[in-house]
């Protein structure tokens, strides 16, 4: 089967273009490079096909979508930064993005299309675990954060009233917190490892005091790429239509634990400073799987194991590197 993926040389896309390919299929790989990489998909022979486009653009949306029996929509401007400077893009790629890529799929007979959203539409979830019946919300809609949660709800409704009401059958998946190495520098892993490796004079020392915002007691759930794009493709493929599934996992960790964890894999003891919390962060946040794991899924990988792979990853990077330059780029 041919499918298309757009933001398919992004951090998720790319996984999920391997694991598309991997099952068989045709995979067209359709970015812009703003944030995707050639390099993620290299090694994936006849099966990709890769079309550099922007998905504002509907005349190379409608060219890429010919032929596709499944449309994936990734394509997104991620980044927490873009979306206090650039909440015009954030809006203009998340809404055209999402109403070029179903009126394409609609004009080229593809049979379904499924929507990557993400559990920043929460905001602070009322429960934890959260499932899927959360409310949704825009809290301020003066404050430009709000612009990517804000696109995320306007691109989950095309999906679900408008895709689907004209005869697509549609599946939304909000992934939460997905991690490995390459997945960007603006992340909490990534962004501790390298403050460790910087405080730690390139890892020399065996000890660190780190200073964090807040005590660490907030917590999160971290799910590693492969379990990320493995669930995302359980949920396209296997959820009904018209339905929406979390994929991440249930672990719950305190970001302090997270941190020493980090720490130790690097071989550097991390002490935690408190500091001042910004105000406006999510205390908690860890989704309930059972509507994923009811379609087979299950999380494969340890907390333990994938962040070692990926802060010795971004340490070899950095010290690799200049960790000044690298601490500014995608
Ligand atoms: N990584 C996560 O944990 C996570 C969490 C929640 C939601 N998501 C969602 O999953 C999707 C993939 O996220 P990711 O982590 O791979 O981010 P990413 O930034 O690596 O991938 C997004 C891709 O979209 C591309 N893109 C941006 N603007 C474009 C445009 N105008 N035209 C074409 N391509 C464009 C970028 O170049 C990039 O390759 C996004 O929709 C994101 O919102 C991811």
């Amino acid at each position: 089967m041919k499918v298309l993926v757009t933001g398919g040389s992004g951090f998720v896309g790319a996984a999920l273009c391997a694991d598309l390919v991997q099952q068989g299929h045709h995979v067209v790989a359709f970015d812009n490079n703003s944030r995707g990489h050639a390099r993620r998909l290299a090694g994936l022979g006849d099966g990709i096909e890769f079309i550099q486009g922007d998905v504002r653009d509907a005349d190379q949306v409608r060219a890429a979508t010919r032929g596709c029996e499944v449309v994936w929509h990734l394509a997104y401007i991620n980044g927490t930064r873009f979306f206090y400077e650039r909440p015009d893009e954030v809006l203009e790629v998340g809404i055209k993005g999402a109403l070029n890529t179903i009126d394409a799929a609609l004009s080229e007979g593809v049979r379904r299309y499924v929507l990557a959203s993400t559990s920043e539409t929460y905001v602070e979830p009322s429960k934890v675990p959260t499932d899927e019946s959360e409310m949704l919300k825009i809290p301020d809609v003066t404050n430009p954060r709000f612009s990517y949660g804000g696109g995320k709800i306007t691109s989950e409704l095309l999906t679900l009233h408008l895709a689907a009401k004209r005869g697509l059958e549609t599946v939304i998946f909000r992934p939460h917190n997905f991690y490995g190495p390459d997945m960007g520098v603006e992340h909490v892993i990534p962004e501790i490892t390298r403050r460790i490796v910087e405080m730690s004079d390139g890892l020399k020392l065996r000890a660190v005091d780190l200073p964090i915002q807040g005590d660490g007691s907030d917590t999160r759930s971290f799910c590693f790429i492969s379990d990320g794009s493995r669930g995302a493709l359980i949920a396209g493929d296997r959820g009904a239509s018209g339905e929406i599934y979390h994929v991440g996992t249930d672990h719950e960790v305190k970001i302090a634990d997270l941190v020493r964890l980090i720490g130790e894999s690097l071989g550097v003891t991390v002490t935690l400073v408190p500091g001042v919390k910004p105000p406006g962060g999510t205390s908690r946040r860890c989704p309930d799987i059972t509507k994923l794991r009811g379609l087979g899924f299950e999380p494969g990988v340890s907390l333990e194991d994938g962040v070692g792979q990926t802060a010795k990853w971004y340490a070899d990077d950095f010290l690799g590197s200049n960790i000044a330059e690298v601490a500014h780029r995608d």
